[in-house]
């Protein structure tokens, strides 16, 4: 099967998945959560905004609703263009969003550069890495001098560690789905890309894969049921920072700057900040929760889908 038959599908996939209003860019609302509060860390008021792969639109217009911010979110999939557009009637927002039809392949010609880009498990849709690191180039194409790309996609290195952690305690591996192509981490990071550098690396989701994949889907296990995703211990991770380097959802930050030092591969070791000090948990303890939406509440009579990336 060639990889344009494979994009067919997957555009087709996420067309259909777009009536699914909470449930269009994934059923795990918690991770998705924990998706914007991670992305929305890097927003501030005046920011030009780009979302490839923005989906029905939640984030974009979740950070427009938080900010004066002027937001632009583009996807592939022309259903999710229009869902985005039908949940952005009628909000009001501090700033502007707008959705246009847009493939991260071959972006549109925007009129300005953009301050902020984000993917969020957009880039996982793409066949394989090289079309994944040409994605990446594209997009910090797009940014101004300074400019930030705060890539939240899955890592299969990390997704791997929580298998190592359920094998130990009698549960199967997860797979990654079939239209998703996860990030090694050694290939992201080693790769130098034009005009931009490695910031940082966050493992926002650590905590919550720990709970949701292991503890709870252990627990589920012993009463012989599959676990719930909206678990008690599952929400239990919205209150914890994120702790150690577990989870397959990570935050890669790319600054675009002018001129870059060549340097060895991209050292992450110093960019993670997420080693378990007690200094760092307390820290960490103390970190901003406030403005969390009650998804679980928004979910609970919506129909059961599958989960994806
Ligand atoms: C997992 S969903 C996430 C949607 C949204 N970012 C969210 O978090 O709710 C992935 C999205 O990426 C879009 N996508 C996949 N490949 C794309 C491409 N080549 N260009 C633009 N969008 C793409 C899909 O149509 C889908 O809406």
């Amino acid at each position: 099967m060639g990889s344009k038959v494979i994009t067919q599908d997957i555009r087709a996939f996420w067309n259909s998945r777009a009536g699914l209003g909470l449930w269009a860019g994934t059923r795990d609302v918690i991770a998705k959560q924990l998706e914007i509060e991670a992305i929305s860390a890097h927003v501030h008021d005046g920011m030009r905004i780009l979302d490839v792969g923005c989906g029905n639109g939640i984030t974009a217009i979740e950070l427009a609703r938080r900010y004066n911010v002027n937001v632009t979110g583009i996807d592939f999939a022309e259903e999710m263009v229009t869902a985005a557009e039908t949940m952005v009637a009628g909000q009001h927002l501090r700033g502007a969003v707008r959705f246009q039809v847009g493939d991260v392949q071959n972006l549109p010609i925007f009129s300005e550069k953009f301050d902020l880009i984000y993917t969020e498990r957009a880039l996982i849709n793409l066949p394989d890495w090289p079309t994944q690191k040409q994605a990446i180039i594209n997009i910090t194409d797009l940014l101004v001098d300074q400019g930030l790309y705060v890539m939240c996609e899955n890592s299969l290195d990390s997704l791997d560690k929580i298998n190592s952690l359920r094998e130990r305690v009698g549960l199967p591996k997860i797979t990654p789905p079939w239209h998703n192509h996860y990030f090694h981490d050694a290939e992201v990071q080693q790769t130098k890309f034009p005009g931009v550098k490695l910031e940082g690396v966050r493992f926002f989701s650590s905590t919550y894969h720990l709970l949701s994949r292991v503890v709870n889907a252990w627990l589920a296990a012993q009463d012989g049921k599959e676990p719930d995703y909206e678990a008690p211990l599952n929400q239990l991770a919205l209150q914890l920072p994120p702790i150690g380097d577990l989870g397959q959802g990570k935050i890669w930050l790319w600054r675009k700057v002018d001129e870059i030092i060549p340097t060895k591969a991209h050292d992450t070791t110093e960019l993670t900040g997420q080693d378990i000090t007690f200094e760092s948990l307390i820290s960490s303890v103390l970190w901003e929760s406030a403005g969390w939406i009650d998804w679980t509440a928004l979910c609970r009579d919506e129909e059961k889908s599958p989960p994806d990336g």
